[in-house]
């Protein structure tokens, strides 16, 4: 996507695919999508998608297939036990990755389920550069504890490091020498780093990362679901890797780790999961909970469909007219949002562009969730919807005191190769007209609160009025225009 030229010298991304399936959509008027707002609790992972115009709440299972996976599934081996299918993908992970043991599970969160169970106990403690929600409480589940050793540039929301999601290597180490290399089960990085926007590590990281974790002889873990931008950024960004095959790059990058695991709802643009190891003994650890909590060995709850997708999706994963779609759209969304002066991310990541609520927001205090006030508004303003991924976030501490996030961001995340330009500069243009507007935005709270992953489905109410005025802002300003 990046070798193209424009005579005119403007500088756009050009898709390397044409679309061949679409889908229609729908734009409500701003009244509808308040109301729609209401019936979902302020909440926009409980809005009905028949209501959400552009729906850039996640990427996760959403990415575009191409004709070759859709003709792959028409190949599916659908047996219980040994099918030909599992063959096929097992080949394909052993091919890209060198992994010699895989086992299936039905998405991502299920293999952290799996390692969780098979290592985690009371008091364990697991570095990590970064948490992800449903990796963090795993643990806890577990009596677990998470220790987030990123790399101090990560926790800057603004920077130009091209590897924010690096660990602290001197941290690590700190870290293992206090709480005892026995207590921690594994060490894990998350590649295309989700919660800090999309940011990667590097491979001469995780160089270091291995030789702290020999020294201590920790087990090193990959969550390898956004590995496909990470790819992308170490070959764009990493000196030492400009002129080096991804294929090669990955199987560099896989051979420092003993456990590789995914979620395929984003590697491999289908939906799945599973976790690759390296040795024998760890694989038959772990083997029993496969029949136990996802399915038989040979599928893990995945339909054999899917997993003949999937196959085909990791190819179009070593392929780099592929997997720059993603990271230069979001390139393109970020910078035309910092030329209309729009807090965001930076650098640019992969996965979708982060606005920065705590200072889109900056009258909003934490504990009124700024970035989920940011997503909330964004929805009224054009039917984009964005996800929070700031405190609302966060789990309770077990004492009921909220924890408060280090980063107030909305995600607008670009599932690949789903979007068009247009659609960006849609986004584009009404998030920067809701900067213009952001004083009418007010808070949240709950009245509604699950204990577990309360983001998912808590409800809550505004903190006065504010949807209306702004709504009002809206019809006033785009008169009769959706
Ligand atoms: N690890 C990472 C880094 C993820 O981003 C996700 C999911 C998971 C694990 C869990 O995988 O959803 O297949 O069970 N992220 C989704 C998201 C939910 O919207 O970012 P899963």
């Amino acid at each position: 996507m990046t070798q193209v030229k424009f005579h005119s010298g403007r500088n756009i991304p050009l898709e390397m695919h044409k679309v061949r399936i679409i889908q229609k959509l729908n734009l409500l008027p701003v009244e509808e999508r308040q109301a729609a707002l209401v019936e979902a609790g302020y909440n926009t992972f409980l809005l009905q998608n028949k209501d959400v115009f552009l729906d850039m709440l996640t990427d996760s299972g959403v990415n575009a297939m191409s004709d070759r996976q859709e003709a792959a599934m028409l190949m599916a081996d659908d047996s219980y036990a040994g099918s030909m299918t599992f063959t096929r993908l097992n080949n394909k992970l052993i091919e890209i990755f060198d992994m010699p043991y895989f086992l299936p599970t039905h998405q991502g969160r299920a293999a952290e389920n799996v390692l969780s169970t098979t290592w985690v106990r009371e008091g364990s403690v697991v570095p990590m550069n970064f948490h992800f929600t449903t990796s963090k409480e795993h643990i806890v589940r577990m009596g677990g504890r998470v220790i987030e050793v990123l790399a101090q540039e990560g926790r800057k929301v603004t920077s130009t490091h091209p590897f924010k999601g690096n660990i602290d290597v001197a941290l690590l180490d700190k870290t293992i020498a206090e709480v005892g290399a026995q207590n921690v089960p594994f060490v894990r990085m998350e590649a295309g780093t989700n919660l800090i926007g999309g940011q990667p590590f590097s491979v001469a990281n995780v160089r270091e990362v291995r030789a702290v974790c020999d020294k201590y002889g920790v087990r090193l873990l990959m969550d390898a679901s956004l590995l496909a931008d990470n790819l992308y950024f170490i070959k764009e960004r990493e000196e030492e890797f400009k002129d080096v095959d991804v294929r090669a790059i990955t199987k560099e990058l896989a051979s420092m780790f003993d456990v590789i695991y995914f979620s395929a709802r984003k590697l491999g643009f289908a939906r799945g999961g599973g976790i690759m190891v390296r040795s024998e003994e760890t694989y038959r650890e772990m083997r029993g909970y496969i029949p136990l909590y996802e399915g038989f060995l040979t599928y893990g709850g995945m339909s054999v469909r899917e997993m003949e997708a999937i196959a085909v999706g990791l190819d179009e994963t070593m392929d780099m007219d592929y997997i720059s779609q993603g990271p230069l759209f979001i390139k393109y969304m970020t910078e035309q949002l910092l030329a209309n002066g729009v807090p965001v991310v930076t650098p640019s990541g992969g996965l979708g562009c982060h606005l920065d609520a705590t200072r889109f927001l900056p009258h909003i205090s934490q504990e009124n969730y700024p970035a989920g006030s940011l997503a909330t508004a964004l929805y009224l303003a054009s039917g984009v919807r964005g996800m929070e991924r700031g405190t609302m976030s966060e789990a309770r501490e077990p004492d009921g005191t909220q924890l408060l996030a280090d980063m107030e961001l909305v995600r607008l995340a670009l599932p690949r190769r789903v979007f068009t330009m247009s659609q960006v500069d849609y986004a584009v243009d009404r998030v920067t007209w809701l900067w213009e507007n952001r004083d009418l935005v007010g808070g949240l709270r709950f009245i509604e609160e699950p204990a577990i992953l309360r983001f998912f489905y808590g409800r809550l109410e505004p903190v006065g009025d504010w949807p209306s005025a702004l709504a009002a802002k809206f019809r006033a300003d785009f008169q009769d225009s959706l």
